[in-house]
């Protein structure tokens, strides 16, 4: 049975990133709200309980029936998940007057404390807290003081329940990870046995069992996600997997052609269905951003139906939906957003039953699992690419031409990113999330030989993120910058102005439109 680790969610904008690290520790957690403890679950090891941006004494804060957990599992409280405990037991939390906010030390530990094995004195934790415990039940000891803050972690007495008031999963506390480890793997038991390897051989397994001799249809996008489900789907049924990859025109600049070759090399069954006429016929005109992205994705539904009719005795639909498109985070607002982005468009008339296989898999582990199924470094590298592609990269109406200068455009910025090594020998394509060009609905004059030239501009976007929840503009290089917009303006006809965005999101996004 797969062990794991229960993060109980409070709405901290770090959650996720617990659990992250829990994987590092190659120890499956799973991340569910507050109220949505699973009891009797005979695979649970250990409840973590994350921050929040409530207050305890907030009249609407979360306070789940802790009952259920404590004593009966190791239990770890986290930032608002510690302060929650002390006060429900009789503690007491009180604003912190100014806001705990940043690094600090923890000038005092008990070493001998199983949660501090192999920390160093003065071990870096970050703060990020209003409230603060001013005083700890009775059968609560401190074992862990900063300068301001003299309850940083406390054990309940003869208990394996723990709370800290800083982050150790934020990479600011130095030796958090070390801190996490000795709870999952020393006091909860982790095996740590779940790696690429284990996953694969399991995944494997369990989809052979839950499918059976059935065949199954899948959409590729050219994207890490779907090409990993896609490969390891192949792994456990061979041919009975069909996948179809549909050109809606708007991708990049020979992508369908390269894609499909790398698809067929990996010996997957594909049918690849350039719909571009379709698409471009359908889009002519419309400006509006939301309608653009309405008449893609409907029509990519069309098309990929029409194609999946055609495999009559089709009984899954598979998906490359991963963790963070399921995970159920809360709002500040205590409602729970249930964010599913991959099945929004899924035909109801189809009656396909659905298949997840990474379903439980973070971006990072997606790529790792890549790696184990062998697959091509360039694949798994790739830089996620938006549903709409070029079409919510044009700014404003979409005509054929405007594609074909977009995608030289662009093929210039992404050759260049993945020519083009930084100071620590990494592409720049590597070093960044996420890059691209979009064409600005914008004329401007400009001078070419003897000739007044007005033509159009484009906007060069490079962001680094971990996640695109957030993202800061890269910092490419001058000289790079240099280059490409000499390349573009001297090679694509249609274009004398070139632009570096150097926005952050928020406030703006990643996308244009
Ligand atoms: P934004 O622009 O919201 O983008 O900061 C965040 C991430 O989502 C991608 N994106 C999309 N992906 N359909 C998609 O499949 C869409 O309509 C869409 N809009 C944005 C974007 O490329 C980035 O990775």
């Amino acid at each position: 049975m797969q062990q794991k680790i229960i993060i109980l969610d409070f709405g901290s904008q770090t959650t996720q990133l617990i659990g992250r690290r829990l994987r590092e520790l190659d120890t499956f957690c799973e991340i569910l709200p507050y109220n949505k403890f699973p009891e009797n679950d005979p695979s649970v090891i250990g409840v973590i309980l994350s921050g929040s941006p409530y207050s305890v004494y907030d009249p609407t804060a979360f306070k789940p029936d802790l009952s259920v957990i404590r004593g009966r599992y190791p239990l770890l409280g986290i930032c608002y998940g510690a302060q929650y405990m002390a006060q429900t037991y009789g503690g007491k939390v009180e604003p912190a007057g100014l806001r705990e906010y940043g690094r600090a030390n923890l000038s005092r530990f008990d070493h001998d404390n199983p949660l501090f094995k192999g920390i160093s004195d003065n071990s870096q934790v970050w703060m990020s807290h209003g409230d603060t415990i001013t005083a700890l039940p009775s059968d609560f000891k401190c074992i862990a003081s900063t300068a301001k803050v003299e309850y940083a972690a406390y054990q309940i007495d003869g208990e394996k329940t723990w709370g800290v008031q800083f982050h150790p999963e934020a990479f600011h506390s130095t030796e958090g990870l070390q801190l996490l480890k000795n709870f999952a793997v020393d006091i909860c038991g982790s095996r740590q046995d779940w790696s690429p390897a284990s996953f694969v051989e399991t995944t494997v397994a369990e989809l052979k069992q839950q499918l059976g001799d059935d065949r199954v249809v899948l959409g590729l996008s050219g994207g890490v996600d779907s090409s990993v489900a896609a490969v390891l789907l192949n792994r456990a049924i061979g041919d009975r997997l069909t996948c179809i990859f549909v050109n809606h025109g708007l991708l990049r600049k020979n992508e369908f052609e390269n894609v499909m070759k790398d698809y067929e090399c990996l010996g997957l069954n594909v049918v690849g269905v350039d719909a571009s006429p379709l698409f471009m016929g359908r889009l002519a005109g419309v400006t509006d951003p939301e309608q653009k992205r309405k008449i893609i994705g409907k029509g990519f539904i069309e098309v990929f139906d029409r194609e999946a009719e055609k495999i009559t005795d089709a009984k899954w639909l598979a998906q490359g939906t991963i963790y963070p498109d399921r995970i159920e985070s809360l709002n500040i607002t205590g409602k729970v957003i249930k964010s599913h982005h991959n099945v929004g468009g899924l035909p109801e008339k189809m009656k396909l039953k659905l298949c997840e296989p990474l379903k439980w898999l973070f971006k990072d582990e997606v790529r790792r699992v890549g790696r184990q199924l062998g697959m091509p470094e360039h694949l798994i590298t790739r830089h996620p690419f938006p549903g709409p592609g070029l079409g919510v990269r044009i700014l404003g109406d979409i005509t054929p031409e405007k594609v074909a200068i977009l995608q030289e455009a662009d093929d210039i910025f992404i050759s260049g990113l993945r020519n083009w090594k930084g100071e620590d020998g990494k592409s720049l394509y590597d070093s960044v999330w996420q890059a691209g060009v979009i064409l600005l609905p914008v004329q401007s004059v400009g001078v070419m030989g003897d000739e007044r030239t007005y033509e159009q501009a484009v906007a060069l976007r490079a962001v680094v993120s971990t996640d695109a929840m957030s993202a800061d503009w890269a910092h490419l290089p001058y000289d790079f910058l240099a280059q490409v917009s000499n390349d573009i303006i001297n090679h694509v006809k249609g274009i004398n102005r070139v632009c570096y965005d150097i926005s952050s999101k928020p406030p703006a996004t990643i996308e244009w439109e």
